[in-house]
């Protein structure tokens, strides 16, 4: 039994927050933040909604298009790092926003690669047979925990989400592998100081903006260029493929150049690499659905689809699957 998606949607806020409008606020310019990172806008939440105002956005859609009660959903599952609150999960409170009574539900914490880590347990639940419709969402309200006197961070990180539909299949499609890592080593360079047990928020920690995100941008963009191309080179390798074989890539949308670095890494010329950093700059978990739901058009079945991620933990990973339909 494979599991195989069969449906994707993505929601993405109304305001956009261009490279101009951020001129205005710190020390940046539109040059460098597009040689740079290849950004020129994001997308940005309102105040006094969280991720689960996107994520329930996305999962109407998907419900929609294909066809799904809301109560026939077995399983949702969120990987996110700006959950609305520590607890309950958001994917508890997607469930609610969107009728899915009998759903069971949690939260992924493996910051953007954490729509990768979701996909690959969503898949489990329906490869052993016990499930057969799994929501698998990855979304970040990214513009709750950035600093925006930070021009290190503030220019790259935007807000997003997107679903997948996971279901059950005896045919050839769907996900055949999945490689992941993580190493918890790499915290130092890539972390939100304060808000957890270890570091509660304080007066001091708010003034201090701990509740932030925290990057060394080189360390990460060093790690993250090593780890997203070994890891896709790995998974070539593994299932035998060559770059012909590969209709497309999808990967996390961090940085143009680290995208560069894994496309050429893998023999693949622009035209089969998924780019949309341009419009949303980094949603953290949803980039990758958002690729997904931007070119669902394009899809066609049968095509061998590469997924690839880094991010914060540091996690990273690759999958490899064959997509199931034609839109
Ligand atoms: O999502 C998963 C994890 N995150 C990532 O994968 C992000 C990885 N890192 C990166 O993408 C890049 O390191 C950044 C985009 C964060 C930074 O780009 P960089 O090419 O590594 O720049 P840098 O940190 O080496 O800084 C180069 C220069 C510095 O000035 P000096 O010291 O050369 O005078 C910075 O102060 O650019 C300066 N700089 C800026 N200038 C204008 C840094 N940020 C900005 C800015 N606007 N926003």
């Amino acid at each position: 039994m494979n599991a195989v998606i069969t449906g994707v949607a993505g929601y993405v806020p109304e305001k956009i927050l261009t490279n101009k409008d951020l001129e205005k606020i710190v020390d940046t310019n539109d040059e460098w933040i597009k040689s740079r990172t290849g950004i020129e806008q994001r997308h940005i939440l309102g105040d006094g909604l969280g991720t689960s105002y996107m994520g329930a956005k996305a999962v109407e859609e998907l419900l929609k298009k294909t066809n799904t009660k809301p109560e026939d959903v077995d399983l949702i599952i969120c990987g996110t790092v700006t959950p609305d609150h520590v607890f309950p999960s958001t994917a508890n409170i997607i469930g609610d926003m969107v009728g899915a009574k009998n759903a069971w539900s949690f939260d992924v914490n493996a910051a953007c690669s954490g729509f990768l880590y979701a996909l690959t347990t969503g898949s489990q639940f329906i490869e052993t047979g016990k499930y057969k419709k799994v929501i698998v969402i990855g979304g970040d309200k990214m513009s709750s925990i950035i600093d925006y006197t930070d021009r290190t961070t503030c220019i790259i990180f935007g807000d997003g989400a997107g679903a997948v539909m996971l279901e059950p299949t005896e045919e050839e499609y769907g996900i055949q592998d999945s490689i992941l890592y993580s190493d918890g080593a790499g915290k130092k360079h890539l972390y939100q100081k304060s808000g957890g047990s270890v570091s509660p928020a304080t007066v001091e920690t708010v003034a201090n903006r701990e509740h932030a995100v925290y990057q060394e941008g080189q360390p990460v963009f060093k790690a993250a260029v090593t780890g997203m191309a070994d890891v896709s080179e790995e998974i070539m390798k593994k299932n035998n493929l060559e770059a012909d074989d590969i209709a497309w890539l999808v990967p996390h949308q961090a940085n143009l150049r680290i995208i560069d670095a894994t496309a050429r890494r893998m023999g693949l010329s622009t035209e089969k690499v998924m780019i949309n950093i341009q419009k949303y700059g980094n949603t953290t978990a949803g980039t990758i659905p958002l690729c997904l739901a931007d070119w669902e058009s394009k899809l066609k079945k049968g095509d061998n689809v590469v997924i690839a991620t880094f991010g914060g933990g540091f996690t990273w990973g690759a999958m490899y699957l064959k997509w199931g339909y034609n839109s």
